[in-house]
């Protein structure tokens, strides 16, 4: 029950975040594109568009593998999604790490951006590099800190919201929800993983 009431969060989540980005892909003076100085204006457009493409891929990947996760008889689909998921993130996060020295709110945003990529490219390759070596309990939890932090969109886009229905400034919002977005997802999902340990009585390893 818990686990079908977050795979239609994922699934609600992905269509959301999608269809808000979706735009960028119609305009090159869309969103964050207004405020780029001319001299990237001839590159920084397609990258943008490409990290969307593969942070939605990401999205709806991480759904995908959450379902089949749950059931044994689609091993082979979720070994080929999860491929496909990773696949997606080295493509995302690289063109992010890419635009972040010209991210709205200067080095503190950009700083805070490339930790991210940092960690999303860590905890998913050592998800896979987990299952590879059959270490199931180890592969599930860096699969959650990775999909925690590919959620983090939805976390940075919150914080968001305060500029816009407070008189609070959006640039300082922005550099703080670049750092906090994935800072608050990996401590959920910390907490979780600590909790769940503890009912069960079993005594693993955080990461
Ligand atoms: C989790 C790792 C991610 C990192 C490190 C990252 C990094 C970035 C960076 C550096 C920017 C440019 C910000 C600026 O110029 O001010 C950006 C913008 C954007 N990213 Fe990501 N991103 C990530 C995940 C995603 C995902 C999963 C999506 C889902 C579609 C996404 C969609 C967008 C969109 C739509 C923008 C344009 C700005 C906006 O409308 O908020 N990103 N991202």
């Amino acid at each position: 029950m818990k686990n079908s009431i977050l795979l239609i969060c994922m699934i609600t989540i992905t269509l959301l975040i999608s269809f808000l980005s979706w735009h960028y892909f119609g305009s090159d003076a869309a969103g964050i594109l207004k405020g780029k100085p001319d001299a990237v204006m001839n590159w920084l457009p397609t990258i943008l568009r490409i990290h969307i493409g593969g942070g939605m891929l990401a999205m709806a990947s991480g759904a995908a593998l959450k379902y089949t996760s749950l059931r044994s008889e689609r091993i082979a689909a979720h070994r080929w999604l999860g491929r496909f998921y990773a696949l997606s993130i080295l493509v995302s996060g690289t063109m992010g790490a890419c635009i972040a020295p010209w991210s709205i709110g200067g080095a503190v945003t950009a700083f805070g951006f490339l930790s991210l990529v940092g960690l999303w490219w860590y905890f998913t390759f050592r998800s896979v590099a987990l299952a590879m070596k059959g270490d199931v309990v180890g592969h599930r939890r860096a699969a959650s800190f990775s999909l925690a932090l590919t959620y983090s969109s939805l976390t940075f886009r919150l914080f968001l919201l305060f500029p816009l229905l407070t008189s609070l400034p959006f640039v300082p919002v922005y550099q703080f929800g670049s750092w906090a977005c994935w800072i608050i997802n990996l401590s959920l999902v910390a907490l979780f993983l600590r909790k769940k340990t503890t009912t069960n009585g079993a005594t693993v390893s955080v990461t």
